[in-house]
Formats: structure tokens, sequence, C-alpha cells
């Protein structure tokens, strides 16, 4: 018996694969490559399939059977939000087409069991500080707009042939669980900061005027060891006959700001750096942060780094990269 991670060599799925690889599962990455590193996944074994290609399905009924695969955990994904506004139709394309893929040959091999990630952008702008699963979700990109969908997707596989599916709604993830896992993506606000660091440069906070603590934006971010963790709590979730719910927030019900996070960066860094304020960025919600009451009474899975343990662990991971 296998479980099959579909984009297991990128920053978040690697962590997924070592935990699984220590918990004593045997596990298979799909990944194409394009922004994971085949080093990160030890010694689980890797295939790349493209899985929004035509072709994907039968490959993936091939791989189910010969492996034994027995769940999925399915990350792999297109996750610019930017990039989804200019390139809409790819984000489509590869996002949902790919899920497509993936269900029909799970329906055909009769692997019920998903884990599948989705993500806090599904929730678009809410206008609440903590925002609980049931919330009327809008989402203001292609990108949230594909993991909605994709939640769609599970729903409507659990209705027509018994798919056992939760949907992880990730919050901001940060840090790393390992040095070689660190984050080497400059698309979210601690790297970037890392990056504007190692190039002598003020880090920009985009917009101080927000009606928050210290008006930057608020954000729940959350260890990737946590979020990691999530999905073998969640994977094991999906064994037991009685299941309330399906879709599940995955952070730490505390909210950080932009200033906040500058801090503990000057912290763990010992650097001490001024920021250049700009305007604000479009798209931004004031506070994004979740309310973790149905995963902690449902699965009973809390998250244990704070702020200050994600940032050291991140930190600690990019001197160990340099
Ligand atoms: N920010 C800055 N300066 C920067 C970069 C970011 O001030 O150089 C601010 C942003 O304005 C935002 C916060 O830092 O207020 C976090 O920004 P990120 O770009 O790191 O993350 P987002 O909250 O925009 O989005 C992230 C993921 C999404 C995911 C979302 C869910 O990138 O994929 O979290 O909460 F959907």
């Amino acid at each position: 018996m296998s479980i099959l991670v579909t984009g297991g060599a990128g920053y978040i799925g690697s962590h997924v694969v070592r935990l699984l690889l220590e918990r004593g599962q045997q596990v298979v990455v799909i990944d194409d490559l394009s922004s994971g590193l085949s080093a990160r996944i030890g010694s689980a074994k890797l295939v790349q399939i493209d899985l929004a290609a035509e072709t994907a399905t039968e490959s993936l009924v091939q791989l189910i059977k010969a492996e034994s695969i027995d769940a999925v955990i399915h990350l792999a994904a297109r996750k610019q939000v930017g990039e989804s506004v200019t390139k809409p139709e790819w984000y489509f394309e590869q996002n949902i087409g790919g899920m497509a893929h993936l269900l029909e040959a799970m329906r055909q091999t009769k692997v019920e069991r998903l884990v599948f990630s989705s993500s806090a952008a599904t929730y678009g702008m809410p206008d609440v500080e903590l925002v609980n699963e049931d919330f009327d979700c809008k989402p203001i990109n292609p990108y949230g707009q594909t993991k909605l969908i994709g939640e769609w997707m599970t729903a409507n596989a659990a209705r027509a042939w018994g798919l056992r599916a939760a949907n992880l709604r990730y919050f901001n993830v940060a840090g790393a669980g390992w040095p070689d896992l660190a984050d080497t993506a400059t698309m979210n606000l601690v790297p970037i900061v890392f990056a504007a660091l190692d190039a002598q440069k003020n880090p920009i906070v985009f917009g101080d005027d927000y009606e928050t603590k210290d008006g930057t934006c608020v954000r729940d971010y959350v260890h990737v060891l946590d979020l990691a963790d999530a999905h073998l709590t969640a994977l094991d979730y999906l064994e037991r006959d009685q299941r309330n719910h399906s879709t599940f927030n995955v952070g730490t019900g505390k909210g950080a700001s932009v200033f906040e996070v500058m801090s503990e960066i000057r912290r763990a860094t010992k650097i001490d750096f001024d920021v250049d304020v700009q305007p604000r960025r479009p798209g931004d919600p004031p506070y994004l942060c979740a309310d973790v009451s149905r995963i902690k009474n449902e699965l009973g899975w809390v998250a244990k780094n704070n702020l200050a343990e994600i940032i050291d662990s991140a930190w600690q991971a990019k001197l160990g990269s340099n």
C-alpha cells in the first residue's frame, strides 16, 4: 500500500513526503519538476507526469495499479495569484484539468481517499477577523477560483462514486521543517524579505493605512511542518465512517501584521533594517485569519509553532542554503 503525493517535490509537498516516510509509509511522488526539486523527496519514488496532459488519466491509472496506491494527497498546482490574473485560461487548464484527470483515474481504480490542497484564497475578501469554513466564498482571482472549483469537484465525486475527501484551506505558509526543504521561491513575504536583505535593500511594506492594529495587513502564518502534519491527520480522518465535514482551515487562529513579521525577522536575523512603505497592493484583504475550531474539534489538530518559530526556522534554512 502506497500514498501518492502529487507536487511532492515542491516546498510544501516535500514536507508532507518526509513526514510520510518517517511514518514508514511507501510514497510515490508525481511532479513535473517545474518548480519542484527531485533532491527533496528522499527515498520516495519520483514519476514525472504532466497532470494536465490528455494522456494523464491513462498514465495515472497504470501508475496507481502498478504501485498499489490506496490514497492520494493532491498538491500539484499552479499557485501564483498575479500570474493567474494574466493567464487565467492556463490556470483553469492546469489546476482544474489536472484535477479532473486525477479524479477520473481514482474513480477507475477505486482509490477513494483524497487530501486536496485548497487555499484561504477561496474566501476572497472576508470582512471578519477570523473566517470559518461556512463563510460564503467569493474568490477574487483565478487562482482562488480554481481552488474553490477543486473543492466542488471533490464534493461531486463524493456524491457520484463515494470519494472520501478532505479539502485543506491553507493560510500563509512559511518556515522550514528541515533546512534542505526551504522555500526557495521568492513569492511570499518571508522569502521576499530575505531576498531584499541579501541584496542590501529595504524590504517593502504594501500599505500602512489599513484599519488594523498597526495599519498593515494581518495574516495567519502557519509553519509548513504543522501544515504537513495536518495532511497526515486528514488522511487518518478519512478512514472514519463518521465524517461531519470535508473542508478545514489550516492556520493558527492568530494574526500577525506585516510590521510584526518584520520585527520578528529583525530579531531572528539580527539585522536592523528599515522598510519602505509603498501603496496598498491591489486585492489584499486587510485581515485573513483562520477560525480553527473545526480542525481542532473534529481532527484534534492544532498548530504547534508560533510566528517566532516560523521565522527562526526559515532563517536557519536560509543560512543553511547560502
Ligand atoms: N507583503 C508586503 N511586502 C512584500 C510582500 C508581501 O508587505 O514584499 C504583504 C502583503 O501585502 C500581504 C502579506 O505581506 O499583506 C502577505 O503577502 P504574501 O504575498 O506573502 O501572501 P498573501 O497573503 O497575499 O497570499 C498567500 C499565498 C496565497 C494564499 C494566501 C492565503 O500567496 O496563495 O496566502 O492566505 F492564497
